[in-house]
């Protein structure tokens, strides 16, 4: 069954056993997604689908990796490089397990999981909170810095530009909050729920980043031309020169 991951911590609301219940559903699907997008940082989707599937069958929860031994976690990652990352997946894992509050799972808000959690970054943590918990969290990386860069306008090195990285941060931000707000009566048939959107569209972006909105983007198959800033000045500017009609 679905199980509204906003609605945790219940603040009372729920009983003793069905808090517990809905720490259950969420600390295995933090556990899930927070290696996944450990080992995305530095690896194709493709390749990692298959190191995920093997990690979890061999250490399907949190307590099961905190109960592991160093040498067989650093063999686990083996192939994808950057071994202390997976150090750092271990000590967190036993960190969290050990934690009183935490008991195994993960902090919900993204604030908190950067803080709290040795390896998770600013991008890390939105993901979490935004896939897992179903919070406002922005998600950018690499490939969101460029799409929302063309779809702004915001234009300059998305790499090394500080100042257009934290506009770019803040709009994303912004962005997120605007697609998580609304009412949920109204959401029309098949629509998802309010708490997925923010890991919808964050995830969205990164794919739209990763297969249309590249370097060279392919903006012929773009589905999000009539919002983008930079299609509208490119193709003004191709027109002007009568490259396109
Ligand atoms: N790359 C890294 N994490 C991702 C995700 N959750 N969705 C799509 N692409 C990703």
């Amino acid at each position: 069954a679905w199980v509204d991951p906003s609605s945790y911590p219940s603040d009372g609301n729920l009983s003793e056993e069905e808090e517990e219940q809905l720490r259950s559903v969420l600390r295995k699907r933090a556990y899930e997604v927070w290696i996944s997008e450990i080992m995305l940082q530095q690896t194709r989707v493709a390749v990692v689908i298959g190191y995920w599937e093997r990690w979890m069958e061999r250490w399907p929860t949190v307590d099961a990796l905190a109960a592991a031994a160093e040498d067989d976690v650093r063999s686990a990652w083996q192939g994808l490089g950057y071994y202390s990352r997976a150090t750092r997946i271990h000590e967190a894992a036993k960190l969290v397990c050990n934690d009183p509050v935490l008991r195994g799972l993960l902090p919900a808000t993204a604030e908190e999981l950067e803080k709290k959690v040795p390896g998770v970054g600013r991008y890390t943590a939105g993901a979490i909170s935004a896939i897992v918990f179903g919070r406002a969290a922005a998600m950018v990386d690499g490939n969101v810095l460029r799409v929302l860069s063309r779809q702004l306008g915001i234009l300059g090195d998305v790499k090394t530009d500080k100042k257009v990285i934290d506009t770019l941060w803040a709009a994303a931000d912004a962005l997120v909050k605007a697609v998580a707000w609304g009412n949920d009566e109204r959401r029309e048939e098949g629509e998802p729920p309010l708490s997925d959107r923010p890991g919808r569209w964050g995830q969205a972006l990164m794919e739209l980043g990763s297969t249309v909105c590249t370097p060279k983007p392919n903006c012929s198959a773009c589905p999000v031309t009539d919002t983008c800033r930079a299609y509208a000045e490119g193709h003004a500017l191709a027109t002007e020169a009568g490259l396109v009609g």
